[in-house]
């Protein structure tokens, strides 16, 4: 089957942040560290090892500073340059402005994620593309899970949408999916339904989408509708879209394998800033004996 190369992601960081308030009043939630990296390099890096070149980050007033971040600082670089005890400062440096093309565009109103995916439409064309959403940081350094997805669409050219299981009590919170296994691959499911924030009785699995999708350019189509059918001052959820390629039979569910950090919430914050800097190459043995010591007395 010939399918097109996903060339072109999305990464949305225009929402508000009310969750990690007062942290995100000033600095975007998609800026805040784990430890030594903001989220948002996170998720350019891993966008950038799944071969894709161009990336727009949709952002909203006040997060200029993601504009500085994957910019040249040239009078950073030229002080760390000269001193040879700083070259891998330097070389980290140099790298947030080389990772990949960063494009940058503002979504003058935050009216929800599917109309900041729609502000992309002339950017992305008439190609499949990824999408990654700003405050969701998936690690897996062997296999990216942007990577995972772009596989499977490549294999079966249908939209895929990056699922985990959820637990129960927490599916109200995110969405359900109604899905069935997909031929002879165990990771990957047909996808015929998808509820926004489901009541208990609406649960049709545990398995919930996570912040990555591989989108045809059709999607577009069906947003456009969409956001055109949606009350004046109503939230378009992109779930719902999205559902409208499942029930066409077009969309596939990928059971990732990766580590899911929610940098949109305090508890996902200090997770994931724990268990990265358990794994850290310059403070990662000092840490682990200071969380062993801080155990011990709690
Ligand atoms: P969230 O709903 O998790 O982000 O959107 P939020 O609106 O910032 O969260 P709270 O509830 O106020 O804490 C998921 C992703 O979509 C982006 C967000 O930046 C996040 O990466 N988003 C959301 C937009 O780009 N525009 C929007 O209008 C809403």
């Amino acid at each position: 089957m010939f399918t097109m190369k996903i060339k072109k992601a999305i990464i949305p960081a225009a929402g508000l942040g009310t969750r990690v308030l007062p942290a995100s009043k000033a600095v975007p939630k998609e800026m805040l560290n784990i430890v030594d990296k903001p989220a948002i390099q996170y998720i350019v890096e891993e966008a950038a090892a799944a071969g894709i070149e161009d990336i727009l980050i949709i952002t909203n007033r006040g997060k200029g500073v993601i504009e500085d971040h994957f910019d040249h600082s040239y009078e950073l670089e030229d002080k760390l340059k000269d001193n040879p005890s700083k070259k891998d400062l330097y070389e980290d440096v140099l790298a947030c402005s080389n990772i990949a093309n960063v494009y940058f565009l503002r979504q003058k109103e935050t009216k929800g994620l599917g109309h900041a995916i729609m502000c992309a439409k002339s950017f992305i064309g008439n190609e499949p593309f990824a999408i990654l959403y700003g405050d969701d940081v998936i690690i897996n350094d062997e296999y990216p899970v942007t990577k995972q997805l772009v596989d499977a669409f490549e294999k079966t050219g249908k939209g895929i949408v990056g699922v985990k299981e959820v637990p129960r009590k927490d599916v109200s919170k995110y969405c359900s999916l109604d899905v069935t296994p997909h031929a002879d691959n165990a990771a990957l499911m047909d996808v015929h339904n998808i509820i926004e924030k489901p009541t208990e009785d609406q649960i049709m699995s545990c398995f919930s989408i996570l912040g990555r999708v591989v989108a045809p350019p059709q999607v577009f189509d069906y947003l456009a509708e969409d956001l055109a059918n949606t009350p004046e001052g109503e939230e378009l959820y992109f779930t719902d879209t999205l559902a409208r390629l499942g029930k066409e039979g077009n969309l596939l569910a990928l059971d990732f394998d990766g580590i899911r950090y929610d940098m949109g919430n305090k508890l996902g914050i200090m997770k994931a800033n724990c268990e990265v800097a358990l794994s850290h190459k310059e403070i990662g043995e000092d840490f682990k004996a200071y969380i062993k010591d801080l155990a011990s007395k709690i």
